[in-house]
């Protein structure tokens, strides 16, 4: 698939929370396609310390107005720049990268997330209501403050929320959850995005009952495309890279289960 490296208008910087922000970035030119699970890479401006373009999962898409939106978490110093972006401004970025999710053909669907996890699943999401499917979504985080997106799912599907504190939803882990919903366990295909405690929970819940499943990776990157082996990742093919292969693999490729090669601290 072609990448692009384009200049993106910001549009609009909406602040969930102290910890979260969505930005509404317009493309110059027709969107290309874009696979839920497929991620940006953007160079962050005006701060000399932050040299490496920062990954993040394209959270929705508006092809109409050509527009993408990121949802991000303050987690360093490229973050926390880029919560600082102007409307008006423009963001560099290298997209659509990567490999996305396969949409079944039927529509017995489990959607999982926890944590910033959730970013790639609202487009998912979407992408299943265009071709006539309502998931089951799942949402988790550790505080309320993980789920201020968490809206914007109910369009699509039954949202159940849990948080580890009980601030919103019901208290506990999103896998211990997803576990009360398999109680009759009727569906064919999870996709899951996560801490990979989560990944791991939901994949054996997958292969007992003989349900396929796609997790996305969240492994660290630098490079974004195969360059700079930062990001791979065991799998029963041999060692891939997951910002070129991934970051959506079915779990069945992967081995054991998954265990990053290289550990960058970026
Ligand atoms: Fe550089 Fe994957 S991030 S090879």
């Amino acid at each position: 698939m072609k990448k692009f490296i384009q200049d993106f208008l910001i549009l609009q910087n909406s602040k969930l929370n102290a910890q979260h922000f969505v930005l509404e970035l317009q493309a110059p030119e027709t969107l290309p396609c874009i696979e839920a699970g497929q991620f940006a890479e953007v160079l962050v401006p005006g701060n000399p310390d932050v040299f490496l373009r920062r990954p993040f999962s394209i959270h929705d898409v508006d092809r109409r107005k050509n527009i993408i939106k990121l949802y991000i978490k303050i987690v360093g110093k490229g973050t926390a720049s880029l919560a600082s972006s102007q409307p008006g401004n423009s963001l560099n970025i290298i997209y659509p990268l990567g490999k996305g999710f396969t949409l079944p053909s039927h529509n017995q669907v489990l959607v999982v997330g926890g944590g910033c996890g959730i970013a790639p699943l609202l487009l998912l999401c979407h992408q299943l209501a265009d071709v006539g499917h309502q998931p089951d979504i799942v949402l988790g985080g550790r505080t309320a403050l993980d789920l201020a997106i968490c809206d914007s799912f109910a369009a699509y599907g039954k949202v159940h929320l849990i948080t580890e504190d009980g601030s919103v939803g019901e208290q506990g882990l999103a896998t211990q959850h997803s576990l009360l919903l398999a109680l009759p366990f009727s569906y064919k295909t999870i996709f899951a995005c996560g801490p990979t405690p989560m990944l791991k929970a939901v994949d054996e819940l997958a292969a007992r009952q003989g349900a396929d499943c796609q997790v996305s990776l969240e492994n660290t990157m630098a490079c974004g495309i195969g360059a700079c082996l930062c990001c791979v990742v065991k799998t029963t093919t041999g060692n891939r890279c997951v910002c070129t292969d991934g970051p959506v693999f079915d779990t069945r490729e992967l081995a054991g289960w998954y265990q990053p090669i290289v550990k960058c601290d970026l």
